[in-house]
């Protein structure tokens, strides 16, 4: 607290590590007239009433007592708690701090503890979703999302020899890349070279980056020839499930699809069906993935990278359309970098035909009205 005074006297610009609830963290702050650029939650609130969320007032022990003895106490004073930390929240937003949802389900159980986060249509949320201000234009749009792989043989050299492997992979992508996607392609490429020395990796030789359908297949047939090749052992791909196309979650994942589209389930489906048809090695489908129980369906894959050229036309054929059908329904929802992807995508693949929704030029609308 001492440091943050300091700053605050400074004017300088903090980033703290407080312990403690967090709704007293927001209402000290307050009371102490700290200002708060940039706030967010991170509770695990996607399971609210079996320990996710800690309710203000009561110690540790005493809430885990509550929860296994009084479960119906326990959800009224987590919802008493919510009403207090949105409140808390309201208030610094009132002098200017920029506040998101970070996709753990914070608004959705506020809103239904009768917290104050509903904007005035009283539809949506007066928040942004960090995924309708960043991940979804920026990325899911564009068709990048969480691409994985794990080096079954085990090998710290075949991981390193992957990484190497993907760099080039997405070095060789940016020189035609469009202007749109630089930033995702460089961000990515200084994360992968930088992967190895920053040791992360405590089990599985595995590994994620963020790349698009183009980068998948690129990377995934650069591993299925260094297999066939003998330079490394088998690989397996996968992705998240926060990715473009294999998760409804209207609070999360499709948080930024506008047209009433992202109360449905079926793109999660979709996916699993037309992966599994299109050469997966496994796929799931499956629920709750982060934001809850019931508020969201996930599909997914894994797909075995053994040398041959059946895994080559495999893995075309099923990671192509595991993005690029993410990317469909983006466009059909109007957002703007889904419909330059899918545009490309259908010039780069002509079986593709995706039908483009019929866009009204809103002057000409405006004028009309
Ligand atoms: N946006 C994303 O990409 C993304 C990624 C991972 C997780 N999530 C979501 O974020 C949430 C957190 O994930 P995690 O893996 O960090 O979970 P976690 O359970 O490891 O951490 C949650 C922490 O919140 C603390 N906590 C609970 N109630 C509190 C309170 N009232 N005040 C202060 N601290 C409190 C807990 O003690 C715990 O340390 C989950 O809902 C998860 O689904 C989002």
């Amino acid at each position: 607290m001492q440091r943050v005074r300091r700053a605050k006297e400074n004017k300088e610009v903090v980033s703290i590590a407080y312990a403690g609830n967090i709704v007293e963290v927001w209402e000290h702050f307050h009371k102490e007239n700290i200002f708060i650029d940039l706030g967010s939650d991170q509770t695990s609130l996607h399971n609210p009433w079996a320990g996710g969320y800690y309710p203000v007032g009561m110690s540790y022990e005493e809430s885990n007592r509550m929860m296994a003895e009084q479960p119906e106490l326990f959800k009224v004073k987590v919802q008493e708690s919510l009403r207090r930390h949105a409140s808390a929240v309201n208030q610094h937003t009132a002098k200017g701090t920029y506040f998101f949802d970070y996709g753990n389900a914070f608004l959705l159980e506020a809103s239904r503890a009768g917290a104050e986060v509903m904007s005035s249509d009283g539809i949506h949320f007066r928040y942004p979703s960090y995924v309708q201000d960043i991940m979804g234009p920026m990325c899911f749009d564009f068709g990048f999302g969480p691409f994985r792989w794990v080096c079954i043989s085990g090998k710290q050299e075949d991981l390193d020899y992957t990484d190497h492997l993907a760099a080039q992979m997405l070095e060789e992508l940016l020189e035609t890349a469009p202007d749109e996607i630089h930033s995702q392609l460089t961000d990515n490429i200084n994360w992968i070279k930088a992967a190895s020395e920053n040791k992360l990796v405590v089990g599985s030789k595995a590994r994620i980056l963020y790349a698009d359908a183009e980068g998948r297949m690129k990377i995934a047939g650069a591993f299925n020839k260094a297999v066939r090749e003998g330079r490394i052992g088998a690989v397996v791909l996968g992705r998240d499930h926060h990715d473009v196309s294999g998760t409804d979650s209207p609070f999360r994942e499709t948080s930024n699809i506008y047209d009433g589209s992202r109360f449905t389930a079926d793109m999660a489906v979709h996916n699993v069906i037309g992966d599994s048809f299109r050469g997966a090695t496994w796929v799931s489908l499956h629920n709750g993935g982060g934001v809850g129980w019931g508020e969201v369906i996930n599909g997914g894959f894994g797909m075995l990278l053994d040398g041959s050229t059946e895994a080559d036309r495999k893995l075309k054929n099923m990671l192509h359309f595991d993005v690029n059908n993410g990317i469909a329904r983006r466009a059909w929802a109007r957002n703007a970098g889904a419909l330059s992807a899918i545009d490309r995508a259908q010039k780069e693949n002509e079986q593709l035909q995706v039908t483009i929704p019929f866009l009204v030029d809103d002057q000409w609308l405006d004028q009309l009205i």
